[in-house]
């Protein structure tokens, strides 16, 4: 089965493609309400409107390799088949928003799956980028900020192997101990 935490790196994955130097991630759980909800924002090239009009199709995509982009369709689905909810924004030279929701407990939400494995890989790999994660549950919050970690790692670049395990325990801690299990 898929997991939503490969969504949220297929979307971010467009986020890099459309240049952007900071992408902000948000993951909000709300139990008693029985609602989750991924958000993820960039300030990258965003799109134009004939092209935000037909991304959530998936016979459009900018891709000369092969005709179909599945990435926003994929996550706008993963939403909807929940009776959930997606939504973009996205203004040329300024950058895109992103969001789905889900009913947490229907039977075809797929499991969030190794959110915390997607965040290192995203951090670790683009170290030109800054990344802000936050994860809300109930009245915790947790945020990872890639600008304050680089600031207390001074002249140690964030893709040093020595910072891995540092970022693996940080996001274990401020993050993934939020939710725990249960999404
Ligand atoms: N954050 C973004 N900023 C600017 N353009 C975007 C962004 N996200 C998507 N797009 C545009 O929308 C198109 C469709 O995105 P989508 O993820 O659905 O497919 P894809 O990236 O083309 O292919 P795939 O994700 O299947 O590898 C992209 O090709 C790109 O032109
Ligand atoms: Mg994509």
């Amino acid at each position: 089965m898929r997991e939503l935490a490969l969504n949220v790196l297929d979307i971010a994955e467009n986020s890099l493609a459309a240049g952007a130097k900071h992408i902000a991630i948000a993951l909000t759980a709300d139990f008693s309400a029985g609602r989750m909800r991924i958000s993820i924002e960039d300030d990258g090239c965003g799109m134009d409107e004939k092209t935000l009009a037909k991304v959530t199709d998936p016979f459009t995509t900018s891709r000369t390799t092969r005709s179909v982009g599945m990435g926003i369709p994929l996550f706008k689905y993963s939403a909807e088949s929940t009776g959930g909810s997606f939504g973009i924004r996205s203004v040329k030279g300024e950058g895109t928003y992103i969001f789905a929701e889900y009913v947490i407990g229907h039977i075809d939400r797929m499991p969030l799956g190794d959110f915390g494995g997607v965040v290192l890989q995203l951090v670790t790999m683009n170290p030109q980028v800054d990344f802000t994660v936050t994860v809300k549950c109930g009245e915790e919050e947790g945020v990872l900020d890639t600008r304050e970690i680089k600031e207390i790692l001074g002249d140690i670049p964030v893709d040093a192997p020595e910072v891995r395990a540092f970022l693996k325990d940080y996001i274990r801690e401020n993050l993934v101990r939020l939710y725990g299990g249960r999404l």
